[in-house]
């Protein structure tokens, strides 16, 4: 295991981390003091989604209580104030992952969502019968799915990357499926399921050589490792506000301008359009184009605040925190015999899947909430994965920069109550 960002040397990260207090960014999660079955809330869902700060609540509930209304419409003191709002929220995204132009952010309802418009949109214009889209055999359904219906729907073929036994992309296995067919790859920045950090530089750099688009599912990079999507080189990135502590409903999709200028509308609607008549619609400009309807307001406001509050906290400084207790969250669950983690990459964020020999998931976690440790236990919308690894469920254990080596301390403990119950 290695940090991300693997450039950062020993003694700056040493510093990082010496500069981080998690006591202090506890206190910004209101959450974290609640009481689960009468004990300290344990959260270790962060996958599922992550906890909010203050300043986030604060900053939606400002919006609804203070200055509620629609964008984009009207003319009144309140819309243009929160049409001002709204749209700062777009120019933090856009220095958020360094992409060019804010109107390459697109708000949607998350990345499932970011995903359907990419296949609907570009892979409907582009893709037809015999042309191929990659994908890997990590994926969550969302990033599976979509293009199963395209194909379905086109007589394309999806093509799948396998994966290592440690859970890494076999790379010499994915140039070969970049044929004179491919027409898209999409693939996982993170894997939700193992914590693989993925190769994503490369892989693009493979398919950019046969000018072959990207698309990256960022879902769970956003909260631990820094996105700079101009450095990557990617065609379309996807994430969503509730994993990187924004609210539930709101996600974006970065896309390169040139590609979303040429791709048709996703959905249809009021604000996607410059003028309407029952003999021709002309469509608006970016990003509005795939802004159909009135917006999540509140959600995106709130994202600009979440992503105000990450910036402050520092992604560096999140990414070495949690590097440390990956290491030491591994160290203490590989030492119970009857354990076998799932995903053992060089590169993982602070996600440690699992299984117990004789214990089902689902067991683990409910004996775990009595302790009040809320971790996720299934197939994690990733069932060709579980396959690929021969298990029907993991236990998942995933880690913010807000839960602590004391945290993970109960979880043993509680681990060892299963074992005693069930062994
Ligand atoms: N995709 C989310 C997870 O991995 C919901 O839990």
């Amino acid at each position: 295991m290695t940090t991300p960002g693997s450039t950062t040397t020993a003694k700056v990260r040493k510093d990082l981390a010496a500069g981080f207090d998690v006591a202090k960014a506890r206190q910004d999660f209101p959450i974290l003091r609640e009481k689960v079955q009468g004990k300290p809330l344990v959260y270790f869902d962060n996958a599922a989604t992550s906890q909010k700060p203050q300043v986030v609540i604060d900053t939606v509930h400002e919006f609804l209580a203070t200055y509620n209304s629609n964008i984009h419409r009207g003319v009144h003191q309140l819309s243009e104030r929160g049409t001002e709002a709204y749209e700062q929220s777009r120019k933090k995204v856009q220095r958020f992952i360094n992409a060019a132009e804010s109107r390459e952010v697109i708000f949607v309802r998350g990345t499932t969502e970011a995903i359907n418009l990419v296949a609907n949109s570009y892979g409907r214009q582009h893709i037809r019968a015999g042309d191929e889209i990659v994908i890997s055999a990590m994926e969550h359904h969302s990033n599976i799915v979509p293009w199963q219906i395209l194909c379905e729907q086109t007589g394309a073929v999806l093509r799948v990357m396998p994966i290592s036994d440690a859970g890494e992309m076999l790379i010499d296995k994915y140039e070969k499926l970049l044929t004179s067919r491919t027409r898209l790859v999409a693939v996982v920045h993170v894997s939700n399921a193992l914590g693989t950090i993925n190769p994503v530089h490369e892989i693009i750099r493979l398919a950019r050589r046969q000018g072959v688009p990207v698309l990256v599912d960022g879902a769970q990079a956003v909260p631990h490792l820094k996105v700079d999507v101009h450095e990557l080189d990617c065609d379309f990135y996807a994430f969503s506000g509730h994993k990187v502590f924004g609210p539930t409903g709101i996600g974006v999709l970065y896309g390169k301008a040139e590609l979303l200028e040429a791709m048709p509308p996703y959905q249809g609607g009021g604000d996607m359009i410059k003028s309407v008549s029952f003999e021709k619609t002309v469509y608006n400009d970016l990003p509005y184009k795939f802004e159909a309807g009135t917006p999540h307001i509140a959600g995106v406001i709130g994202l600009g605040a979440a992503i105000d509050y990450v910036n402050g906290v520092g992604l560096d400084r999140i990414a070495t925190y949690e590097h440390g207790l990956l290491e030491y969250a591994t160290e203490a669950l590989s030492a119970i015999p009857s354990i076998r983690i799932i995903g053992t990459a060089e590169e993982k964020v602070s996600l440690i899947s699992f299984v117990l020999d004789g214990v089902h998931a689902h067991d683990v976690g409910t004996i775990l909430d009595h302790d009040g440790v809320a971790i996720r236990a299934g197939h994690h919308c990733t069932m060709p994965l579980m396959q690929r690894f021969g298990v029907p469920a993991t236990a998942r254990a995933s880690l913010a920069f807000y839960n602590t080596k004391e945290e993970i301390d109960v979880l043993v403990r509680a681990i060892h109550k299963a074992i005693e119950m069930f062994g």
